[in-house]
């Protein structure tokens, strides 16, 4: 795969599909901008390589139409913040103006394009629409991890059409997570919460391979147990012994789940072990926060709810590595291919 130090970007322009799919509230705020932040390293070097910066995202699930509180405005103004910097938005991501645009571009000018899935060509993956993206630059570059796991247009289409390559955060992301599966320090405790344990099965049992214990959260166990879900490696997996109101795990739980995590060298964690949209029920999540940061191992979380909850904490920093993948994070560390990296190869 070839990264971004690979080319030659000055007066180039250079494309860059970035996850900028930021959660919103109802008045189109965003609520935390830490996908866009983790994107500043790639866009910042590319300003001072001298290259002309035209950055591509979705937004939300518009479904190939227009969707007015989809606009990436706020997007916008947030990476005018972080980089100190003005940053044009085009109407729309495709089209003769745009490309005319590009062309009229100078050095070190961002030009930010609206939102990928107000086109259905998107998602469809449609050669015509990825050919179009593909004559907005001299160059591609995927920072969108997020969005890896996609075959859709600006994700696996654009790279038959350009020089590709990996951005920063791309790149961090497969090494920090390649090595988490391949030669972390040991023990590797893995913390496994959430909702959904169909979801989260192959997760369980691929980590469970390198892991020498996974803890599960309580919604986890149910659901196991009421749909007979049998993991591969039954032996590492810990589940807790009691909970609040079956809506986070117990004290008694705690104190094991901890006296695991003091053990580790390296510690994963994905899904909050309760239900935080409840604040009553944050404690045990927020005790396992503190835990792993306290305990000095090699931390990796991942997830929009874990990351968001972290950072709410204000304990983003003292994690060795926060994933901006959600489902790109678990199809990566669940063994699958993700057909972005592949486009890049
Ligand atoms: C995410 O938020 O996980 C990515 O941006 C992908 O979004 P999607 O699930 O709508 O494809």
């Amino acid at each position: 795969m070839k990264i971004l130090k690979d080319f030659d970007v000055k007066n180039k322009r250079v494309l860059v599909r970035c996850d900028f799919n930021v959660p919103l509230d109802d008045k189109g705020n965003i609520l935390d901008d830490f996908r866009i932040k983790e994107t500043i390293p790639t866009i910042e070097y590319l300003v001072r390589q001298g290259a002309k910066i035209i950055l591509m995202s979705h937004l939300g699930r518009p479904k190939g139409r227009i969707v007015e509180e989809l606009r990436l405005t706020s997007v916008q103004d947030k990476l005018r913040e972080h980089l100190n910097l003005s940053v044009a938005k085009a109407q729309d991501c495709v089209g003769k103006e745009i490309e005319e645009w590009t062309h009229r571009m100078r050095e070190e000018e961002v030009l930010l394009l609206e939102n990928l899935r107000f086109h259905e060509e998107e998602e469809r993956n449609e050669e015509n629409f990825a050919q179009a993206l593909s004559k907005l630059g001299d160059f591609y570059i995927n920072d969108a991890f997020g969005v890896s796991h996609r075959s859709h247009a600006s994700i696996v289409g654009v790279p038959k059409f350009l020089p590709s390559a990996a951005g920063f955060l791309l790149e961090r992301e497969v090494k920090t997570l390649s090595n988490l599966m391949e030669n972390p320090g040991k023990p590797l405790v893995a913390i496994i919460g959430g909702a959904k344990a169909e979801k989260k099965t192959s997760l369980i049992n691929s980590i469970s391979k390198v892991a020498d214990f996974v803890l599960i959260g309580g919604l986890i166990q149910k659901e196991a147990r009421d749909k007979n879900i049998q993991f591969e490696q039954p032996g590492k997996i810990i589940e807790p012994v009691d909970n609040i109101e079956e809506k986070d795990i117990g004290p008694e739980t705690m104190k094991i789940f901890k006296e695991k995590i003091f053990q580790a060298k390296t510690v994963f964690w994905n899904g909050p072990v309760g239900h935080i949209e409840e604040r009553e029920f944050t404690k045990g999540s927020e005790t396992l926060a503190r835990t792993i940061v306290e305990s000095g191992a090699f931390s990796v979380a991942g997830g929009g709810e874990t990351v968001e909850f972290i950072n709410q904490l204000g304990l983003g920093d003292k994690f060795g590595h926060l994933s901006t993948g959600g489902g790109a994070m678990l199809e990566f560390l669940s063994g699958n291919v993700l057909p972005g990296l592949q486009a890049l190869e």
